[in-house]
């Protein structure tokens, strides 16, 4: 969405302070022992608490409130019981939601204690590509530029890109335009970030893989090639300066 009045930017920051909240307290939560389910129930919890709603349930009925992504897992990891967090392992959490209609994104990877299978250069790439990503964006900028940024930093440090993943414009639901903001540099899209519109930026890099195949359950993606991915994502405010960070609460920067 593009914002054009006050009221908008409020209803954008308080459904952002929400999801970054969730993801920063559902992290803190997270141990070793601990399912998938009941760490999505902890975040269902919290969203309800703050009056929102989760937006892939509203959105796409999928099963669980959050997505919880465990090792070889990419995205839309299904929060199942079955699912036991374990040291060492690569965890992602996506929490997105709707409160009075508006709608944020934002997620992370995180090493669960010991780093035990060396995944935390994969997070630590993701983490600082992403920042490098969002600083590049302001009123004009080619959403392509995003898409290189993200390709080339990840080649210098010797990971790949997921191809069939993208950020999103989000606002008055979950994914609008633009939703080709992708990881690598598509030359034929000539679109630009428009001043105040906001946009999930996030990103996949992985060490092997370059797109992702899903699995029987319909839902969780997991790399072609195998290997790992690590994903961290921000919804933001487009300005003719610097970015708003407006996920900032969640803290996978710190
Ligand atoms: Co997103
Ligand atoms: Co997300």
């Amino acid at each position: 969405m593009i914002i054009k009045e006050a009221f908008e930017m409020e209803g954008m920051k308080a459904i952002s302070e929400i999801v970054g909240i969730t993801l920063k307290k559902m992290r803190e939560y997270v141990e070793p022992g601990m399912s998938a389910k009941e760490l999505d129930n902890y975040g269902a919890k919290l969203l309800k608490s703050m009056g929102a709603k989760s937006a892939p349930y509203e959105t796409y009925e999928f099963p669980g409130w959050t997505c919880i992504c465990v090792n070889e897992e990419v995205a839309h990891g299904i929060p199942t019981a079955d699912k036991i967090f374990k040291i060492g392992d690569l965890i992602n959490i996506d929490v997105s939601a709707e409160k009075n209609n508006f709608w944020s994104d934002n997620g992370g990877s995180f090493v669960l204690g010991e780093d035990i299978h060396n995944h935390q250069a994969l997070v630590n790439a993701s983490k600082e590509i992403l920042i490098k990503a969002i600083q590049s964006i302001k009123t004009g900028t080619l959403i392509s530029h995003v898409g290189h940024i993200i390709e080339t930093e990840s080649k210098k440090l010797g990971f790949k890109v997921i191809k069939n993943l993208a950020g999103h414009g989000v606002g008055r639901s979950l994914h609008e335009d633009p939703q080709d903001i992708l990881n690598y540099r598509d030359r034929w899209n000539k679109k630009k970030f428009k001043k105040n519109s906001t946009v999930a930026i996030e990103t996949f890099i992985s060490t092997k893989s370059n797109n992702t195949i899903t699995k029987k359950d319909k839902w969780t993606l997991i790399g072609n090639r195998g290997g790992f991915t690590a994903q961290h994502e921000h919804t933001i405010v487009v300005t003719d300066s610097e970015p708003i960070i407006l996920t900032t609460l969640n803290g996978i920067w710190d």
